[in-house]
């Protein structure tokens, strides 16, 4: 029987240059999860994706995706990524909101076959899932941040993934925003049965919509559910990043989402 693990790291350690940026991480994420991935500035959270995503590659333990090791992983198509930078198109740039979002079937098709009708009802699908059909023929620089966010998401969906990664992905969303982003999120979940990988710093908030949160510095100090997550105080924080985390805690206790 197929095991339910769709990312399975074992003792994974990575350095661009001298430093261990990744150290001995182990993070099982199993279908279902909306999981929350949180941790200081610099401690190896887009990186960890970068070694998911098999864009670099560990020098030291193993990845496995959707239970086959990486190297041998070829069903791109099943995962989904927003990354930390996407939403930088300057009003200038030439495409599309629709198609932007057909170059998510890119993987799928292949990049030298032409688009078909069968595409772009793909694609309107699902920009209608992110409700930004009506902007289908809008240019993608003319939208505002959050509504480009919701573009590149619609992207990363176009191919019907089964796992989203998405790092940062409210960076620049106002809070109504932020809002209504997690309820699609939990729409993605809920109904379609999409896992989910959120990195964030708004521990706050995600620990209201995230069914499990990971805290790492280099190394994953804390798994479990959002829950047990909630019920830790500063102190406990601050022992599991290594430093203080008050500034962030705080708009906890002031209820960012209520
Ligand atoms: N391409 C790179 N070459 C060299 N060092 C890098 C590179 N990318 C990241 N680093 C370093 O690796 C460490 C981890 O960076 P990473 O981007 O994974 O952190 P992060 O947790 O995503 O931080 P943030 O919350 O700021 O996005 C940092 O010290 C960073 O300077
Ligand atoms: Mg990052």
């Amino acid at each position: 029987m197929k095991s339910n693990k769709i990312i399975d790291m074992e003792q994974v350690s990575f350095k661009y240059e001298k430093e261990w940026v990744v150290e001995k991480v182990d993070l099982v994420i199993e279908r279902g999860q909306f999981l929350g991935l949180v941790g200081p500035n610099g401690s190896g959270k887009s990186t960890l994706i970068k070694l998911m995503l098999g864009i670099i590659k560990p020098d030291r333990g193993t990845v496995r995706l959707f239970d086959q090791p990486i190297k041998q992983f070829n069903q791109w198509q099943e995962v989904g990524f927003v990354s930390q930078k996407a939403n930088s198109f300057n009003s200038g740039f030439p495409a599309t909101v629709l198609e932007v979002v057909k170059t998510g079937l890119v993987s799928r098709i292949g990049a030298f076959k032409f688009f078909n009708r069968k595409h772009k009802e793909k694609a309107l699908e699902a920009l209608k899932t992110v409700e930004m059909d009506e902007y289908a023929n809008s240019n993608i620089g003319e939208l505002s941040g959050g509504q480009q966010q919701r573009v590149f998401i619609a992207r990363a969906l176009v191919s019907d993934p089964s796992l989203l990664i998405l790092d940062e992905p409210t960076v620049g969303v106002d809070a109504k925003h932020v809002t209504a982003f997690y309820d699609l999120l939990r729409k993605l979940n809920k109904e379609k049965g999409i896992s989910l990988l959120m990195v964030t710093h708004d521990i706050g908030t995600i620990t209201q919509h995230a069914t499990h949160v990971v805290c790492m510095n280099k190394t994953v100090h804390f798994h479990g559910a959002s829950e047990e997550y909630k019920e830790f105080d500063d102190q406990d924080l601050n022992r599991l990043y290594g430093h203080s985390v008050q500034q962030l805690t705080h708009n906890h206790e002031h209820g960012v989402s209520q």
